[in-house]
């Protein structure tokens, strides 16, 4: 990976890049794609990051749609983001249906076309005196982001994701919150679990990916962690269930990811509108009725689903989110356009945009987490 700044951030006030006329450097900024907390602390850490440089801001309603609209552009004061760091969702709302390059247009039949409205997009924001945009967002957003940027839009990236699938990074932020409120529920399946002597099965969210599983499932003590980087056989969760139940305690936890699948089988993906991005669910209940019928084991299964998303930012994430702000706005100040922060411990670095979303992060699964379970005796099924 290429670093495009040096290791370290300036720690003084370097002046932002200079207008040819005199009015103030014009910042935007928009969150894009699912929500995952600790938006709200990246959004007040940009806004007060440039104000603090002598800067105007302006938050783009729903991630590009504001563009479009009249009234689609909220100056950001300091009191716009007052006591936000600690808040769930984005005061600026978002969307994963708003892609200016594949833009849903019905026609008069009903039916639906898409067309680009890039070019538009651009000249709405230079029309509008914009002078640069920090883009929030995960894999898909950036992915715009950086389409926008070969076409003109001087854009940075600030990478957002529960599912922690994003490459260039250690670690996302809005991913340690969903760890924990995941993990926090595996705790109250215990006592139910084991009042009712069932396997409980818990599907949790991660899209291709199994790092919440992995992780909520480590700090949760499941028995077994299903994940689509480790496809599993089901026979041998059984097995280890029957192990379990013969010496006691008798209950299990088993947490699937809703991308994991069968070795002999298929991710299970629901239907959604044409042009959506895929969207995974049921395989927890696909486990856990095939657990029961090979087993003869009380067992049920329930999805966490948007819990995930939901909700305070934990310490960690809300941190992360003020680095990644900050960062951000160093960067639009040095004029690193095309590029995305990225933690690369102990620093907060750029990497250019086309390269942080080129692939996706898997659970590496010789790493030393998955290797610490499975010291434990957790079964991820093969
Ligand atoms: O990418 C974040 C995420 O929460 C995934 O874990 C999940 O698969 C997806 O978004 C759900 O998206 P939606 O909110 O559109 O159902």
């Amino acid at each position: 990976m290429t670093d495009t700044t040096t290791p370290s951030r300036p720690s003084s006030r370097p002046s932002g890049p200079s207008r040819p006329d005199s009015r103030p450097f014009r910042l935007a900024i928009n969150t894009g794609g699912g929500d995952a907390p600790g938006l709200n602390a990246v959004i007040r850490a940009v806004v007060l990051a440039a104000l603090n440089r002598g800067w105007e801001v302006y938050g783009i309603q729903r991630g590009y749609e504001g563009l479009y609209e009249e009234d689609g552009l909220t100056p950001m004061t300091r009191a716009t983001v007052e006591g936000i760091a600690h808040l769930g969702g984005t005061i600026l709302g978002t969307t994963n249906r708003g892609n200016p390059l594949s833009w849903p247009r019905t026609l008069p039949d009903g039916t639906v076309e898409r067309v680009d409205r890039s070019a538009e997009l651009i000249e709405a924001f230079k029309g509008r005196g914009l002078d640069a945009l920090v883009a929030i967002g995960g894999d898909g957003s950036l992915r715009i982001a950086s389409e926008l940027w070969k076409k003109g839009l001087p854009v940075v990236g600030v990478p957002k994701t529960i599912d922690n699938d994003l490459a260039a990074t250690q670690v996302t932020f809005g991913f340690h919150t969903a760890v924990q409120t995941a993990s926090d529920a595996i705790d109250k399946l215990h006592s139910t679990a084991q009042a009712h002597s069932r396997v409980m099965v818990v599907e949790l969210m991660g899209r291709h990916t199994g790092w919440i599983a992995l992780f909520a499932g480590l700090a949760g003590s499941a028995d077994a962690i299903l994940i689509p980087e480790i496809p599993f056989e089901l026979q041998e969760v059984c097995r280890h269930l029957e192990d379990r139940y013969e010496r006691g305690p008798r209950y299990g936890i088993v947490v699937v990811a809703e991308g994991a699948r069968a070795r002999d089988g298929e991710a299970s993906v629901v239907d959604t509108p044409s042009g959506d991005s895929q969207r995974y669910g049921g395989i927890g209940q696909e486990v856990a009725a095939e657990i029961g019928r090979r087993t003869g084991f009380e067992t049920r299964s329930l999805v966490l689903g948007h819990l995930q998303r939901g909700g305070q930012p934990t310490a960690y994430d809300r941190v992360l989110s003020l680095r990644f702000g900050t960062a951000a706005v160093d960067l639009v100040a040095a004029g690193n356009f095309g590029s995305m922060v990225a933690l690369q411990p102990p620093d907060v670095r750029a990497v250019p945009l086309a390269e942080a979303v080129e692939k996706i992060k898997e659970v590496p699964v010789e790493g030393d987490t998955v290797i610490t379970a499975r010291r434990l005796g957790i079964s991820f099924g093969g």
